[in-house]
């Protein structure tokens, strides 16, 4: 009975340069979603930044060979109403003819599945608050703060949780005095990672080697981003992964380890999506149980001091020598079939279906909590 269902909101595509997989991690939510609880309202974010109606049987019908990822595109153009409603659902989900709303739907929460800048960095989930939806995942702040390499290091740093070191660049101070800039980065030594603040996906990042050939590094990230960081390259350490999920109280996953193979001597942008055999997942990683225990700690630490929500993945770095640095945090990590999300919390003992509906249950419960906080005086 339709009536009893909630009407979860799935928000797919986006405006980043992970649009496609965006819609194949939308494809394995909708089809764990727990039918007898929830009902799918889908919607694709085309590259332009339009919202459209899509279907559920065109989406589950994508094989993923990189032709076939697009969105329907001959979807109804909607919008999501960006204040509270009257009705007793939470959110409404206009579609648009010419200037004329011809249809509203209502939805109990949204399940954004964005990665990347335009949705993974509290720009949907600001919308989601004015609108008063309760959404999957990590709020306005603690997106926007994962999302930049530069505000998340610092928050680590002061909550005492180890990351690497790293100088920071804007375009202005480059375009200013670049020799100083250059020199500013000799206390990092060599390698060192060049990266935009803001992105994902490897994008705009080199490992650099030498003094000589920092300039290209920086002019390439600079054409992501006006913010760059410039970060100590770790040597014959480990890339390791954990799912983190919950609210206040958050569990992290068996660890999984990323095992690069690609030439690029890094998990590059070739080594994620575009050489089959560039790198190896291994769920769990063959760490000891003292190892696992030190990393699902930090982990949750981590997500702690970001003042996260639902879901994380934290990516860490362990050295030979048995540190851990914290590389990042994903808030909406890639959720396909194949991703390190969910076969880390799989390996875990948590189904895909029992995951996505503890996400939205977490969601809910978010926002419940939130909505008796006081407003004023
Ligand atoms: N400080 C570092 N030391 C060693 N390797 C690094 C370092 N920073 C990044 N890398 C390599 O570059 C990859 C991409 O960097 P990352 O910061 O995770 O960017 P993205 O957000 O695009 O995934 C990492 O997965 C790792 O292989
Ligand atoms: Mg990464």
């Amino acid at each position: 009975m339709t009536a009893d269902k909630q009407t979860i909101l799935v928000l797919f595509g986006g405006r980043s340069a992970e649009h496609e997989i965006s819609i194949l991690s939308a494809q394995f939510i909708v089809a764990s979603l727990d039918r007898e609880r929830f009902e799918p309202l889908l919607v694709g974010i085309d590259r332009e930044g339009r919202w459209r109606r899509q279907d559920v049987n065109y989406l589950a019908s994508l094989t993923p060979s990189a032709q076939n990822i697009k969105l329907d595109e001959e979807g109804a153009l909607v919008m999501m109403a960006p204040m509270p409603t009257s009705s007793s659902r939470a959110g409404l989900l206009l579609t648009i003819e010419g200037d004329r709303v011809v249809q509203r739907e209502p939805f109990d929460a949204a399940f954004p599945v964005l990665h990347g800048p335009m949705g993974e960095d509290g720009t949907v989930q600001g919308l989601f608050e004015l609108a008063s939806v309760p959404y999957v995942g990590c709020g306005v702040a603690a997106s926007a703060a994962t999302m930049d390499k530069v505000l998340l290091k610092q928050v680590l740093a002061q909550s005492g949780i180890p990351v690497v070191l790293q100088q920071v660049l804007s375009r202005s101070d480059y375009e200013r005095d670049a020799g100083s800039c250059i020199d500013r980065c000799k206390v990092l030594g060599f390698p060192v990672y060049v990266k935009p603040a803001n992105m994902g996906s490897s994008l705009g990042i080199s490992k650099v080697d030498s003094r000589d050939a920092l300039p290209r590094a920086i002019d390439k990230a600079l054409k992501y981003d006006d913010k760059i960081v410039i970060e100590q390259g770790l040597s014959n350490s480990r890339e390791i992964e954990v799912s983190v999920l919950g609210n206040e109280d958050p569990i992290a996953s068996v660890p999984g380890e990323i095992c690069v193979e690609h030439a690029d001597g890094f998990y590059s942008y070739a080594a994620k999506y575009i050489d089959a055999d560039g790198a190896r997942l291994e769920v769990p990683a063959n760490l000891s149980e003292q190892q696992m225990q030190a990393v699902k700690e930090v982990a949750i630490d981590a997500f702690v001091a970001l003042g996260c929500s639902g879901m994380g993945r934290v990516d860490l770095f362990l050295t030979a020598g048995g540190d851990i640095f914290i590389n990042e945090i994903n808030a909406i990590p890639g959720f396909t079939a194949i991703s390190m999300y969910p076969q880390l919390i799989a390996a875990s003992g948590i189904t895909a279906g029992e995951l996505v509906t503890q996400l939205i249950d977490l969601a809910l419960s978010r926002h419940l909590r939130r909505a008796a906080l006081k407003t004023r005086r």
